[in-house]
C-alpha cells in the first residue's frame, strides 16, 4: 500500500516541487496550504515571474499527466487546529513535511504588522502541528524546514556543525565537564528568530512526548524547476524576484535577463549557503526515508551544498550576461563581510549527490527569466524593507561598493 505524506505549505516555492516529487515516488500526497503566499503577492502588488496556475489547475494537470491524485486542503495551520487534527487523523501519514511559514526576512521586517504576523503565523503553525501529532496518537515523523540563518552566519572560525556543539565548561577551578548543547542561535531578522523559536518547540516536544523530528537548516534556494514541474506548463514553479521575497541568486539572474542592474547590498561581502531547488526535493526525500529512531533526539541536518559571497555571485552573473553590477546601501543590519563554512556530512552520508552551481544550471534559470521577462514589474525589484528606523532605503545604488 502507498504511504501517505502531508505537505504543509505544499503550494509554495519549495512545497510544490516537493509534493510532486513525493507523488512521483509513489506516496499518497495531501497538500495543506491556506494560499497566504498568493494573497501576500496581491498585497505587495508583486507576483511570481513565472505564471503559476491556481492550485486546483496544478493538481488537475498532474493527474491528467500521471494518473496520480494529490489531495488539497485549504486551511490555516496556525489557526485551524481542529481541522488540522482531523486531516492528520484521516491521512495517518508516515511523515509531515512542514513548509507552512512566512519565509521572507525582508517581509518580516517591513512594519510592526509584518513582524507580528510572522511571529503569530510561524510559531503557532509549528506548535499546532506538534500538538496535533501528539493528540492524534499516531507515530508521525515531522520534517521541518529551518534555515542556515538561525546561526547568524558568523562562526568562531570553524564549520557550523549540524545542530549540536560539544563544549567544555569549567565546573570549579581545575575541573571541567563536557557538554553537548544546541549550537547557539543568533537570528538576524524576525523571520530568522521564529526559526530559532521553532527549534525550542522541537526540543521540548521531542523530550516530553517523544515526537520524532528532523529540522533541516536549509541554505538559500536557487533554480526554479524540477523534473516534475518541467513536465507541463501548468506545473511551473514559483519564481520570486521582488525585493521582499526574491532570493539572491535567482534575483541576480532575473535582473540580468530583464536588463536591470544587479543589486548588491553593501559591499557584497556576505557569505551565504546555497542549494538548488532539485536538491531541496532530494534532501527532503532523504530526510523522510531516514527518520530518527523512536526515542532519538531531534535530528538536525544542514541542507546546503555550497557557500558563496554575494559579491562573487554578482560577478559570476555579470560575466555570464554582461549585466552591470550596482551597489545599494544595505537595508539589513548585518556584518558587511563574513566567512561561513557549513558541515553537511549527514545528508551526504545518506546519499546526497550535490547539484552545484554550474554555467548550465545558471543558463537554465536565465532562460526562464527571459521567457517570462515581460511579466516583470521592475519597480518591485529594489528592496525597500529596512531593518530599523535609522536605515534609509536606497533606490538608486552606485557603481562602486557602498
Ligand atoms: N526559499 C528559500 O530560499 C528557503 C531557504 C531556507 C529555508 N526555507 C524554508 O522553507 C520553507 C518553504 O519556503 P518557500 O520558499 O517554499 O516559501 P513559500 O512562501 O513559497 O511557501 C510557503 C507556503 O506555506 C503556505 N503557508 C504559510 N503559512 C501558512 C499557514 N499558516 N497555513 C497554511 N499554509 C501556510 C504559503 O501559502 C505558501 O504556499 C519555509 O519555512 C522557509 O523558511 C526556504
Amino acid at each position: 500500500m502507498a504511504q501517505s505524506i502531508i505537505i504543509l505549505g505544499g503550494d509554495g516555492f519549495c512545497g510544490w516541487p516537493t509534493s510532486l516529487g513525493f507523488s512521483q515516488a509513489g506516496y499518497d500526497v495531501t497538500i495543506v496550504d491556506n494560499l497566504s503566499r498568493r494573497k501576500i503577492d496581491v498585497d505587495l502588488e508583486a507576483s511570481s515571474l513565472t505564471p503559476i496556475q491556481p492550485i486546483s489547475k496544478r493538481i488537475r494537470a498532474w493527474k491528467e499527466l500521471t494518473g496520480k491524485q494529490i489531495e488539497f486542503v485549504n486551511l490555516d495551520v496556525s489557526k485551524q487546529y481542529n481541522k488540522l487534527l482531523s486531516v492528520i487523523k484521516n491521512a495517518a501519514p508516515k511523515a509531515i513535511v512542514h513548509f507552512a511559514e512566512q519565509r521572507a526576512a525582508p517581509y518580516s521586517m517591513k512594519s510592526p504588522f509584518h513582524k507580528r504576523y510572522t511571529v503569530d503565523n510561524n510559531i503557532n503553525a509549528t506548535h499546532n502541528v506538534l500538538c496535533a501529532i501528539v493528540e492524534s496518537g499516531l507515530d508521525i515523523h515531522l520534517a521541518h524546514l529551518g534555515t542556515m540563518g538561525v546561526y547568524g552566519y558568523g562562526t568562531a572560525g570553524m564549520a557550523i556543525p549540524e545542530g549540536y556543539l560539544n563544549v567544555k565548561v569549567e565546573k570549579r577551578p581545575g575541573e571541567s565537564v563536557d557538554l553537548e548543547i544546541l549550537y547557539p542561535a543568533n537570528p538576524g531578522s524576525i523571520y530568522h528568530m521564529t526559526k530559532t523559536l521553532d527549534a525550542l518547540l522541537f526540543y521540548y516536544y521531542n523530550k516530553n512526548d517523544g515526537v520524532r523530528i528532523t529540522d533541516l537548516h536549509q541554505g538559500i534556494v536557487w533554480g526554479t524547476n524540477t523534473p516534475e514541474t518541467l513536465q507541463h506548463e501548468a506545473l511551473v514553479n514559483r519564481f520570486d524576484y521582488d525585493g521582499d521575497y526574491g532570493t539572491v541568486l535567482n534575483r541576480f539572474l532575473m535582473q540580468a535577463a530583464v536588463g536591470h542592474p544587479i543589486t548588491v547590498h553593501g559591499v557584497g561581502g556576505q557569505t551565504r549557503a546555497f542549494i538548488h531547488i532539485r536538491d531541496t526535493v532530494n534532501c527532503i526525500k532523504l530526510a523522510v526515508t531516514n527518520p530518527p529512531k523512536q526515542g532519538e533526539r531531534v535530528q538536525i541536518f544542514n541542507q546546503a551544498t555550497e557557500t558563496h559571497t554575494v559579491r562573487d555571485l554578482a560577478k559570476l552573473v555579470s560575466k555570464l550576461t554582461g549585466a552591470q553590477v550596482r551597489y545599494y546601501r544595505n537595508p539589513r543590519k548585518e556584518d558587511p563581510e563574513n566567512a561561513l563554512q557549513v558541515k553537511n556530512d549527514k545528508l551526504l552520508a545518506m546519499g546526497l549527490n550535490p547539484i552545484r552551481l554550474s554555467e548550465g544550471l545558471l543558463t537554465e534559470v536565465l532562460e526562464i527569466a527571459k521567457k517570462y521577462g515581460d511579466r516583470c514589474d521592475t519597480s518591485r525589484i529594489v528592496s525597500t524593507s529596512t531593518w530599523n528606523k535609522s536605515i534609509e532605503p536606497d533606490f538608486s545604488g552606485s557603481p562602486d561598493p557602498v
